[in-house]
Formats: C-alpha cells, structure tokens, sequence
C-alpha cells in the first residue's frame, strides 16, 4: 500500500540517521523456504496422500472403500485428535510393493525440497507392514532406493530410521531388529513411536541396547502430554542415552532435565502443527522458550499428509503464533543440522551451505 507523500520519510526530508528502525516481522513463507534445513521427525506412512493411497490401491486392487480422491480425503482424521493413530495405520493397506514404499518416499521428497530441506531422516514402520504379510524386504528396499536417489533427484541426503511399534511386544521389536540385520548400510538408526499409553521406554532397554551393539543411531518417541511424559523423558535420556527425542516438549515441567538437555546438545524434534492437531495446542510458548534457553529445539512436520502442513509451513505456524524473529529461525534450521545424524564433515559443509 502506497503511503501519502506527507508521511514519507527519507534522507531527502530528514536524513538516514532519523529514520525509525523497521518493526520486527513474522519471517514469510519465502524467508523460510530459502533456508536450508534438515527435516528429523517425519512419518513416511504419514505421508501418504489421498491422491497417491487411491492410485496405489487401485494398482494394487485393493478396496479401500472409496472410488475418488475426495472420497479418500473424507476419510482422512483431520476432525478428530483421538482418530489419529487407530485410523493411521488400516490407511496403510494400499501399500504392498516396493514400488510402493518408493512413490511414497520419493514424493514426500519432492515436497522436501520445495521446502528447502537439504538432509531428511526419514521413519518407517516396518512392523505395521510386516503384520500385514508384506515381507521387510520390499519395504527397505523401497524406501531406500528413494533415498539412495535423492541426492541427485531432489539433492537431499536421505536416510531411514526404523521405528518400532510400542504397543507390539517388546519380542516383536527384537524380531524386527534382527530382520533389519542383513540392511544394516540402509539405516541409520531406530526409533519408537505409537501409541505411548502403558508402553514406556524401559520396555525396549534390551532391544535398544542391542541396537546400539549393532551401530545404530537411537532415538525415541516422547509424546506430548501423555501420562507419565515427564517420567518417560528422563528414562531415555538416563536409561536409553538417546541421541535424540522425538517431541520431547514436555521436557519442561523440570528445569533440571531442561539443562541436562542443553548440557548434551540433543535434539529435541518439535511439530507444531501436529501438537495442535493431537493436543488442542501448538506448544508455541513452550517451543519458542527451549529454544531461547539454548536447546538445540528443531521444528519438524510428523504426518503432514494427515496434519496438512510440510515442514515449511511448521516453521511458519510456529514463527506466526509464538512472535519468532528470522534469527531465531535460523537458529531452528541451523538446529536441525546440528542434530542431523550427519558424521562431522558433511555437517559442517551443510551447516556452512
Ligand atoms: N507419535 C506416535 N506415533 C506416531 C506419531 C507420533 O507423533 N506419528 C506417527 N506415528
Ligand atoms: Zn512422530
């Protein structure tokens, strides 16, 4: 909008020096896209668009109960928190082949880099797969020829983190660790996530210290506002020695464990809209003041098909409710780098790019 000459300011009327600073401003959209960033916390399941779930399951002919892509958008949780994780996982059905896994990786990586993502860690769930009778095989094998291309496709680093289900047996995740043996070079490291209600971490201490023997890296899931959340977090920062948490925001509720956070350097992978999709909340002020007591905080996208937001938009979401400056969202991105499993050189160059 054009301003009235009268109101102009300048050197010609009153010179640089009286000139009042610009007000700060939310960073746009085009701001954060530029930033190159890593993405750590994003469910390849939850990447799954209706679009694509209806070509594939079609491909496949499987029925899924719906015809059109708008019929498959309905049955999409968007309306309902309490929804999500029952209806996420029969949603995985229209995948059976390797081709599969890999359309849906390497759309999720298209994506990625229209936003600027550079390094991705990708999470799969094998065992919500494997339950189905698809073999481990074509889902690693999938995923990973989507990632073993991107650099050149979509010039992103792109690796796997395997998750295992919580609410299986901690037996089922040790079975799935063993599968997983003969793909050790495919994946960085294992996660945990699900459904986190009665399923704490010390239930897999054996199958993550047997993960750790065999060189991966170790992350797991801390939910936000589960019962016990607080708990949970310093079980795995004390009892697992993650290398990262996942979520993690409840962290918090005790100051001490804030600085053992900090003290560490771990990450912790925050998603906002996806915390005001589970929890009514966006955990802005909460995201906004770890990141302002110097822990390394990195914003993140989780399931976007199903919360409707890619990483960038997180970042914007986040900026917008919780009055972020455009440095302290490039200490974000600058976070997601350094938590990034990168080994030290590579980091540095991503870091210095
Ligand atoms: N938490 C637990 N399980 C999940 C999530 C999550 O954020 N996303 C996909 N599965
Ligand atoms: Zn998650």
């Amino acid at each position: 909008r054009r301003r009235p000459a009268r109101e102009q300011t300048g050197p010609g009327r009153s010179g640089p020096s009286r000139r009042p600073l610009p007000a700060p401003t939310t960073p746009t959209r085009e701001f954060v896209t530029g930033l190159p960033k890593a993405e750590l916390h994003l469910h390849l399941e939850g990447t799954l668009e209706p679009d694509l779930k209806l070509r594939l399951a079609q491909r496949n002919g499987i029925d899924i109960g719906q015809s059109t892509v708008e019929e498959v958008r309905a049955t999409y949780p968007f309306d309902s928190p309490t929804r999500f994780l029952p209806e996420y996982y029969p949603a995985m059905e229209a995948l059976q082949t390797a081709d599969d896994f890999y359309e849906l990786a390497d759309a999720y990586l298209a994506r990625a880099a229209a936003d600027g993502v550079k390094h991705a860690e990708m999470f799969f769930d094998p065992q919500a797969h494997t339950s189905r009778g698809v073999p481990f095989e074509a889902v690693v094998t999938g995923y990973h020829r989507a990632a073993a291309e991107a650099p050149s496709k979509h010039g992103i680093d792109a690796h796997l983190i395997l998750c295992f289900l919580r609410d299986h047996s901690a037996q089922s995740a040790a079975e799935t660790l063993e599968a997983s043996v003969p793909f050790r070079d495919k994946i960085l490291g294992v996660g945990l996530d699900s459904d986190e209600r009665d399923n704490p971490p010390q239930k897999f201490a054996d199958v993550f210290a047997r993960a750790r023997e065999l060189g991966y890296r170790l992350t797991m899931h801390c939910d936000i506002d589960q019962v016990g959340s607080i708990d949970n977090i310093r079980t795995v920062l004390d009892e697992i020695g993650v290398d990262r948490v996942d979520h993690g925001t409840n962290v918090v509720e005790d100051p001490a464990l804030v600085d053992v956070v900090r003290e560490r350097g771990l990450g912790l992978t925050t998603c906002p809209i996806s915390n005001s999709f589970v929890t009514d909340d966006m955990k802005a002020t909460e995201i906004a003041g770890l990141l302002r007591s110097g822990v390394r905080v990195t914003v993140n996208s989780d399931d976007p098909a199903y919360f409707g937001g890619y990483v960038a938009e997180n970042y914007v979401a986040l900026a917008e409710a919780a009055g972020l400056t455009a440095q302290a969202v490039v200490q974000l991105a600058r976070n997601s780098v350094e938590s990034s499993g990168l080994r030290v050189s590579p980091r540095a160059a991503a870091r210095a790019r």
